[in-house]
């Protein structure tokens, strides 16, 4: 997959096929058709998704702004190309979207375990603020609150590193 070519887009109906498949292969507990079918009603949610240059789809981040502040809800790439700058874009493409709807906090929670993602979200400046006590079943686990305040300034900085 080339890099350059992904692109970042509202999801849609018809993505829905491939926005499971790549869940049920990155999460225990995935979420359902529904939960995800909720995620597109008009002015809910924010979800995007990432397509390869073969306009596969590669991954997904669901997120929604309430106040000032955007909660991200999921993200997943595709197994078979993780480690490539997928998240990266999603994440920023996402954070970039909220800044320019008023928020000025972005939030999330994430297994503890969870290396990759936390450190994808560091790179970011999120911060850990607090801790879930057993907030994940399957397995049984506290989640990590993370957070990046002011959102414009890191969007600003990362912006600019990427057309840098
Ligand atoms: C977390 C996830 C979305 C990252 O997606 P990705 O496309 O592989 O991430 P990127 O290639 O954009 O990596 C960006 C940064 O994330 C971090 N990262 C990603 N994968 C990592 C790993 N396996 N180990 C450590 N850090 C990792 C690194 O800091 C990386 O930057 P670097 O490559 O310059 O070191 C992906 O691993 C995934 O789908 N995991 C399963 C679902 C999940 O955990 N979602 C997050 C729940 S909150």
């Amino acid at each position: 997959m080339a890099n350059g070519a992904m692109r970042v887009e509202k999801m849609r109906p018809e993505d829905l096929e491939a926005v499971l498949r790549v869940e049920v292969a990155s999460f225990s507990q995935p979420w359902t058709r529904e939960m995800f079918e909720v995620e597109l009603i008009p002015g809910v949610s924010l979800a995007l998704v990432a397509r390869s240059d073969a306009d596969t789809l590669v991954g997904y981040l669901c997120g929604s702004i309430v106040g000032d502040e955007f909660h991200i809800s999921n993200v997943a790439v595709d197994p078979r190309v993780r480690r490539r700058g997928v998240g990266r874009k999603l994440l920023l493409s996402a954070l970039v979207e909220a800044s320019q709807h008023g928020a000025s906090t972005a939030s999330l929670e994430v297994r503890a375990s969870n290396r990759a993602g936390q450190s994808l979200y560091r790179n970011f400046g999120f911060t850990v603020i607090g801790r879930r006590r057993r907030y994940y079943t399957s397995p049984v686990e506290d989640a990590v609150i993370m957070c990046l305040h002011p959102l414009k300034a890191a969007v600003t900085s990362h912006t600019e590193g990427e057309t840098a």
